[in-house]
């Protein structure tokens, strides 16, 4: 066979394993090789090993484009699987008050927060949302993300969540990196329905539901469970008739107060339960029995200053821990999965190790893709990243620097 691409003498992380989600102590167990190379065919990855002799059936052609990665590491594209990436306007007044010591949840509750978003998100145009849009996934592909998840949840209007997830398939169209679109109407109670909650969720079950699961607009739902916001009772209505329709789950839980989001998504196996600063032993526990996995966001912890989440409580309960950025334009306004690393290891005692296993193939499992992305192996699309730095141990290491020299997506080098 043809080898359209060879990636030689680096070292290669290929975070493959036995079996996914890659769970607790076995997160410890990296697979790296040392002085290896990486071959791709088309759009996908055909061979992996060490040293310099590929196996017969391998072969370079004139055509077959080399690039040496002698003394520096050889990942798998990351994923990022909880973000908010389609927004209009921001919110630098906020981290201004935030700074000067106003506290996130107060903000939304007087009327600023999500609320604000919302209003500038539904005065944007489609095309103003696609522009920000793109500008923002640059920023991720840049960082060597090859997979983002992206949220609606500004608009909480029919129109409006229908533009968000309309702009992120043009932007599926447009550019490569590969997008999840999940529906979060369930965001906030919008301006309309404040006083009639019932109301909302009629209008979310009877009306937005549906006509997104027509339109194919997105593949998971997701809501806010939170104190102020949805409770475990209302979202459990929620997240059973999306289920009905079809559609898989991810949940917003325990954030800053701890409801029970982690049980609901363990009673609903849900693909993901995301943030968990808040989460009791017994949400561990739940989470433990299922197939539910937590994805960690310490960046929304470093900006809202809050406690990080019991990472190492959830590893050593065996659950295959996720990591993502929680990109949006209030709590959590870095689009920096390093930064993301390097926060995990510091400030949740994460090893380079678990970090990576989170950020790769866990993150890819909670997408539903673990057959298809998120490790180095024979069959998978062809998502890589070339860092400059020779050991993988570095780049958490060297905080908040951007490493990457080169990301391959879907064969191409970017
Ligand atoms: O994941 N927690 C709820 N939603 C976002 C914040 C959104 C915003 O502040 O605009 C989050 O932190
Ligand atoms: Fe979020």
């Amino acid at each position: 066979m043809q080898i359209d691409l060879l990636i030689k003498n680096g070292q290669v992380v290929t975070a493959a394993q036995a079996e996914y989600p890659v769970r607790g102590k076995k997160m410890q167990e990296l697979e790296v090789i040392e002085n290896g190379w990486v071959a791709c065919a088309g759009d996908q990855i055909v061979g992996a090993g060490a040293g310099e002799i590929l196996p017969r059936g391998l072969d370079i052609t004139e055509s077959t484009q080399v690039i040496d990665a002698a003394g520096k590491v050889v990942t798998p594209g990351l994923v990022d699987p909880h973000t908010h990436l389609i927004f209009g306007g921001s919110r630098e007044d906020e981290f201004y008050l935030r700074a000067q010591g106003a506290d996130y949840m107060e903000i939304m509750e007087a009327g600023g927060g999500i609320a604000s978003s919302v209003r500038a998100t539904r005065e944007a145009s489609l095309d103003e949302l696609v522009a920000s849009g793109r500008r923002y996934l640059k920023w991720m592909l840049s960082l060597g993300v090859t997979t983002v998840e992206c949220k609606s949840g500004y608009g909480l209007d029919l129109k409006t969540e229908l533009k968000q997830l309309e702009a992120v398939r043009i932007l599926q169209a447009e550019q490569p990196v590969e997008l999840v679109s999940t529906f979060l109407g369930a965001h906030a109670w919008p301006e309309e329905f404040k006083d009639d909650q019932e109301g909302y969720i009629e209008f979310l079950l009877n009306t937005v539901l549906p006509r997104i699961k027509t339109e194919d607009l997105a593949e998971y739902v997701d809501v806010f469970t939170e104190k102020g916001v949805f409770s475990v009772e209302q979202s459990r209505r929620i997240f059973h008739r999306a289920k009905e329709l079809g559609f898989k789950l991810r949940i917003h839980a325990d954030e800053m107060n701890t409801l029970g989001g982690a049980e609901l998504a363990a009673e609903m196996e849900m693909a993901s339960a995301d943030h968990l600063l808040m989460v009791s032993d017994r949400g561990i526990e739940a989470l433990g029995k299922g197939n539910v996995v937590p994805i960690l966001l310490p960046a929304t912890a470093f900006v809202l200053r809050k406690p990080y989440a019991p990472a190492r409580k959830m590893l050593d309960a065996g659950l295959p821990v996720a990591l993502a950025t929680d990109f949006n334009p209030g709590s959590c306004p870095t689009a920096n999965l390093g930064l993301v690393m390097s926060l995990a290891c510091l400030y949740m005692a994460m090893t380079p190790e678990e970090v990576f296993h989170a950020v790769t193939i866990n993150a890819a499992h909670s997408l539903g893709r673990s057959d298809r992305i998120g490790s180095i192996e024979v069959g998978k699309q062809a998502d890589l990243v070339i860092f400059d730095v020779d050991s993988y141990r570095k780049i958490p290491y060297f905080v908040g620097v951007n490493l990457v020299s080169s990301v391959v997506k879907a064969g191409q080098v970017i």
